[in-house]
């Protein structure tokens, strides 16, 4: 089956003083349809780049990056892109923000008001629909972008630390919200994060990044069942396969 994203040799130099610094060296990577793939690396191995490029926002230097099998020339309605610092208008309500993608995308009022208030009930933000962005703690803006990108119903999602600014507690309510939407509407999702516990419980697939250059050190599967529950979150295999991870990004230099 074609992979709903391939990424085929693709690398990335930006320019440094007068020589070139290599950002990503020939990344091979593919995501298959509907499934759920978390990235870790130590910060500046290319995770950001490699999403961006996914996005259409950045051409890669070199190889391509392939989208149902069609070469991605820039940004698509098909995926949906969460930022981590959540661009939210604050002069826009909760369900305006929401609704702003579909706008864009010419959908008549009243099928925006619809697929809006799925989206607002999904990431449990039904009572602050009308609420202006400086109403909402840092767990419910987050929430609303990714209400404002789940609104659109894009096939791929693309997230980028979506969750780095948040407590811990709000954080592991998020992760079970976006799989219980994941599992619902079964979606393809590309996931970067720092956190290794979080890259394993929502993943079935781990890419562990290294840098200079950045590139794919290894890739771990996560064979644990869903729902992830807390049981799985407490039970001996998660601790292995997250310890197998945390080696994998803590102990690159000694692995190599
Ligand atoms: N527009 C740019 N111009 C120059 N260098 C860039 C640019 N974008 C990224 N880089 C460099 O490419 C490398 C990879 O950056 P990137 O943001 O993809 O890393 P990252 O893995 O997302 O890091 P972090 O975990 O800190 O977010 C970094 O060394 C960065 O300095
Ligand atoms: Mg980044």
């Amino acid at each position: 089956m074609t992979p709903k994203i391939s990424f085929e040799a693709v690398s990335k130099t930006f320019p440094l003083k007068d020589t070139e610094f290599v950002a990503l060296d020939r990344v091979d990577l593919d995501i298959a349809d509907r499934e759920f793939v978390t990235v870790v690396g130590p910060s500046g191995c290319g995770k950001s780049t490699l999403m961006s490029m996914a996005a259409g926002l950045t051409e890669p230097g070199g190889g391509r990056i392939l989208l149902d099998g069609v070469p991605v020339t820039g940004p698509g309605p098909e995926r949906g892109v969460i930022f981590q610092q959540y661009a939210l208008f604050p002069w826009l309500t909760v369900r305006k923000n929401v609704e702003f993608g579909l706008k864009l995308a010419g959908l008549p009022a009243d099928e925006r008001r619809r697929r809006a208030q799925h989206a607002i009930d999904l990431v449990g933000l039904t009572d602050f629909a009308d609420a202006l962005p400086k109403m909402l703690s840092g767990g419910m803006k987050q929430r609303c972008a990714i209400a404002r990108a789940y609104a659109v119903g894009p096939q791929v999602l693309l997230m980028d630390e979506p969750f780095g600014a948040l407590d811990a507690l709000t954080r592991v309510q998020l992760q079970d919200q976006l799989l219980d939407t994941w599992s619902r509407e079964r979606r393809t999702v590309m996931f970067i994060t720092h956190d290794v516990d979080e890259a394993v419980y929502l993943a079935n697939k781990v890419v562990v990044m290294a840098a200079r250059p950045g590139r794919i050190h290894r890739v771990v599967e996560v064979d644990l069942p869903y729902p992830r529950t807390e049981e799985i979150r407490l039970s001996p295999e998660f601790a292995r396969i997250r310890n197998e991870v945390w080696h994998a990004v803590y102990h690159q230099e000694s692995a190599a």
